[in-house]
């Protein structure tokens, strides 16, 4: 179970806690598989020793993306990855939500801003505006502010750009504040369970540093509305025709806009799954990464 360490310079062994790996472990031992939790980037590690190989938690992978890919090709070159190479490379960057809105899947109203390309903070959505990197996790390189803003906005498109990032920048979906965001599991191909999750970005708060994994908070496990099941199944059955593979887990991470539920984002490379919350997911999981 690919995992990552605690913190830039720790030990390879020294693992940043992950808490679908308990439920996920167990799952794997009731169905005779051993499984042991290691680094993805630990250099003393033999992948063609492993059967298979399931990503659990690679958060800093959008530290150093162009690594992190160049490792997940050669692991799948020596043994199987879950999910597969190219899954995990669609996946790891939001320029893949293009690819939804074309399948005409509702996302948010997202402005592209590829790196070197002209931009001016002039022509923004109204109310309150979101800017963030293409390749992220927890919110990393993100912030929110207001439309006024320009100075700011315009010095963060750009430092972005000048890191080689596409930037999303979107409306603040004001939405989110009141209910949060809703995160539909998907394990073995089908939808599983959602939580709830709280909303992250404060006004005010700049751009979000560090490991901003560990500011992510879930509500709990909750029923999503017939309408956002709806958008996850439309978004779900894109994927699946982009990648041209079934995903053996993913999650549609779904907000409220205007004219109902649209995707955020698709996480199909590390997601939390809930496992710890949910019983019976982690042996679907299970059952789903040792199938043949
Ligand atoms: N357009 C938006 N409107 C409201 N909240 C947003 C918006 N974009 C991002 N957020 C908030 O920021 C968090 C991180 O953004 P997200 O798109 O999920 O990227 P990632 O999780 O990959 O860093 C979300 O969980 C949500 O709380
Ligand atoms: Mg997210």
């Amino acid at each position: 179970v690919a995992c990552c360490r605690r913190a830039d310079g720790a030990r390879p062994d020294d693992l940043y806690p992950d808490r679908d790996l308990p439920p996920l472990s167990s799952a794997l031992a009731a169905l005779d598989a051993e499984a042991v939790a290691v680094s993805w980037d630990d250099p003393g590690l033999d992948w063609a020793g492993f059967d298979r190989v399931l990503i659990s938690s690679t958060w800093d992978s959008v530290d150093r993306p162009a690594e992190y890919l160049v490792w997940a090709r050669a692991a799948s070159a020596v043994t199987t990855l879950v999910n597969p190479y190219p899954t995990l490379a669609w996946g790891l960057d939001k320029v893949y939500l293009r690819v939804l809105a074309g399948a005409g899947v509702a996302v948010i109203p997202t402005e592209w801003v590829a790196p070197g390309q002209a931009w001016s903070a002039h022509d923004l959505p109204d109310g309150e505006v979101v800017v963030k990197p293409a390749i992220s996790a927890g919110g990393r390189a993100t912030a929110r502010y207001d439309a006024g803003d320009r100075v700011r906005i315009g010095a963060h498109v750009a430092a972005l750009q000048q890191a080689g990032q596409t930037v999303l920048v979107q409306p603040y979906l004001p939405s989110v504040d009141a209910e949060g965001e809703c995160d539909l599991a998907y394990l073995g191909g089908r939808y599983s369970h959602a939580v709830q999750k709280r909303p992250s970005l404060q006004l005010g708060e700049g751009i979000i540093e560090g490991q901003p994994w560990t500011r992510m908070a879930w509500d709990g496990v909750t029923s999503p509305d017939p309408d956002q099941r709806a958008v996850a199944e439309q978004a779900w059955a894109a994927v699946v025709d982009a990648v041209g593979t079934v995903p053996v887990y993913g999650r549609v991470d779904l907000v409220r806009g205007p004219g109902g539920p649209c995707v955020l984002e698709v996480e199909l490379v590390d997601p939390y799954l809930s496992l710890d919350l949910v019983p019976g997911a982690a042996p679907a999981l299970a059952r789903a990464a040792l199938r043949p």
